[in-house]
Order: structure tokens, then sequence, then C-alpha cells
């Protein structure tokens, strides 16, 4: 039998985007800004409030005017006949779409550093935090890690914690530019590792912003993520 919670819990996992109630002016359903689950300084001393304030209010809102200017306009395009132009438009939707998703997961894998969800992976995540230590020994050999192969990105990306569909096994991996997850692998947590998600505290200590960030990963958000995100739940269908 399908575990219907979790089932809704991997797909949404899969679209994290909320729905909208506005329509566009083709009659599509606009996406929106989700508003961020605390205070613009709710994550200082390790991300500022300046930051935080830019990433959500002006960067995230970007990918999302980009992303619903570039379904509309796809939209125009597909009832034109215009190939050619939908073909071009697929380049916006990735980015603005992969920003899009991005951030809004991002968003709620963070947690205030004083927070029993930043501070207790043990408690508030304790199978993920096993399955960690299974691959990777410790929870600190993870973090190392999972620093090395971020770090490793050139240029803008994110890193990833992801369970592989079907194994259920954990990996570490980067996209490119604003590329999200796809396929069935469920993304457990992500750090945002483009320059606007850092320049203005660390300047060009990128490995700093990367150490830090453990300060304030929401391990509660990444259980739910975890233990939610059963691939074989889908073949059951
Ligand atoms: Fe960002």
């Amino acid at each position: 039998m399908v575990n219907l919670s979790t089932l809704w819990h991997y797909l949404a996992l899969q679209n994290p985007l909320q729905a909208a109630g506005n329509l566009s002016s083709t009659g599509l359903t606009a996406q929106t800004l989700p508003p961020l689950p605390f205070a613009y300084d709710a994550l200082e001393p390790h991300i500022s409030a300046q930051i935080m304030e830019l990433h959500h209010s002006k960067h995230h809102a970007a990918y999302v005017a980009g992303l619903n200017r570039a379904l509309d306009a796809h939209v125009a395009a597909v009832a034109a006949g215009d190939v050619a132009r939908q073909i071009e438009l697929q380049r916006d939707i990735r980015f603005h779409g992969g920003g899009h998703i991005n951030h809004s997961l991002f968003w709620k894998n963070l947690a205030p550093p004083g927070s029993r969800e930043a501070k207790a992976p043990e408690e508030v995540a304790p199978r993920l935090v096993k399955a960690i230590e299974r691959q990777w020994t410790s929870l600190q050999g993870f973090k190392e890690e999972f620093g090395r192969v971020a770090l490793g990105i050139q240029g803008s990306g994110w890193g990833w914690l992801v369970k592989e569909e079907g194994s259920g096994r954990l990996r570490i991996v980067t996209t490119k530019d604003q590329d999200p997850v796809v396929g069935g692998d469920v993304p457990v947590l992500g750090v945002d590792m483009w320059e606007h998600a850092y320049y203005l505290q660390y300047l060009n200590g990128k490995a700093a912003y990367v150490e830090n960030i453990w300060h304030v990963i929401n391990w509660k958000t990444a259980e739910e993520r975890f233990v939610g995100g059963i691939p074989d739940e889908k073949t059951e269908l």
C-alpha cells in the first residue's frame, strides 16, 4: 500500500513551489515569492541580515519575475505556433525556474543558529544522521566532504545532499548555475554557492561561508525530506 502522506511529501519535493491563486494575462497560475520562514536577521552572525534581505527580496524575487515572464511568453509562442521561439525560451525557463525552485528549498533548509533545528541534528534528524555516519563515518566527516565538493564548483552553482532514487543512498552532488536537482533524486539539503549568497559578508572567503553554514542548517527539514522521500513508493502506484 502506498503511504499517501509520504507520497505527497515526495512529490512536493520534486515540485516544491507553492501554488499561487493569481493568474497571469495568459491564464497561467503566476508564481509568487514565498515568505522567509524567519526574520532577515535571524541567521546572524553567520549570514548577515543585509545578505538575507537582498538574497530573498531582490535575487529570489527576480527569478520569480523572470519565470513568470518566460512562461507567459512560452504560452504566446505555443499559441502562435512559433516553435523556434519556444525553443529559445527553454533557457530562461530553466534558469529562472531553477532559481525559484532552489531558493524555495534553500530557505526551508535554514534555521536560526540558536534553534533546536540547527543545534541538535542528532535529536531532530536521528535517521538522517545515522545514514550520514554510515556513509561518511561521522557528521563532521560529511561536512568536510560536502565543503570539498561544493568548493570545487567553478563559477556559480549549488551543493546538494541528495537521496538517490531507487537505492536510497546519500550522495553529495553539485548543479551548475540555477539547475535544480531533477529526476527521482530527493534534495535533502542544498547550499547556495553563488557569490550573492556570501560575498557582502565573507568577501572571497568562500570556505568560511561553507564552514559557517552548518550553524544555520535546519536538520529537521532535512530529516523530513530524507524520511519522506522514498522513491520506492512511486513504483507501488
Ligand atoms: Fe541565491
